[in-house]
């Protein structure tokens, strides 16, 4: 069994929980950006992280979850987001990425709270909508994903190689 743990984090969030996941894969295992992804079918397992952009996938994510999400791989995605877990539309936005993804066999999904940039706060204080600059007001992602979010992911990964077959 060989498994693979691709991301795209700018900031450094989903990079973070990459790395929670990789350290709970025994055997043979690789992480990297996805950019740095040679060739994804010599994996058994994939496991595949993003940030939330615009309220879903951005063109740079959806272009890989279609290249890399094929009839027949194990798939499983992690995300993470500004918004807290108990954002009401957040399930809106994580459908989409389930939806890019839904060409490979989805073997679960996390996802977790992460920091919100100075750059993206300015951009939302600087909103035409108010409820963009209500939230720039009232973020509290700060030192996100932080430990609780962290063991999560780790025990999310357990229960994806189990899943996948193989022991954790
Ligand atoms: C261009 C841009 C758009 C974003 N849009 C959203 C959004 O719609 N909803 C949200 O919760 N967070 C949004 N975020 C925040 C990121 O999803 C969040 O900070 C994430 O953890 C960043 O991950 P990274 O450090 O791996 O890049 C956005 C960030 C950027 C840069």
């Amino acid at each position: 069994m060989r498994t693979l743990v691709a991301y795209i984090s700018e900031t450094g969030n989903t990079k973070k929980v990459a790395q929670a996941i990789y350290d709970e894969i025994p055997g043979e295992k690789d992480l990297m950006p996805i950019c740095d992804v040679p060739d994804s079918s010599v994996y058994d397992l994939m496991f595949m992280g993003f940030p939330v952009h615009q309220f879903g996938p951005d063109k740079k994510a959806t272009m890989r979850m279609k290249q890399h999400c094929v009839p027949g791989r194990k798939v499983a995605l992690f995300v993470t987001h500004a918004a807290p877990e108990s954002e009401p539309e957040l399930p809106e936005w994580l459908a989409k990425f389930n939806e890019a993804a839904s060409g490979a066999e989805l073997v679960g999904f996390f996802d977790c709270q992460g920091q919100m940039s100075m750059p993206v706060k300015l951009v939302l204080r600087l909103s035409r909508d108010k409820k963009m600059r209500d939230w720039a007001k009232i973020d509290g992602s700060q030192g996100h994903p932080d430990a609780s979010s962290i063991a999560k992911a780790k025990k999310f990964a357990k229960e994806v190689l189990e899943k996948a077959g193989q022991k954790g």
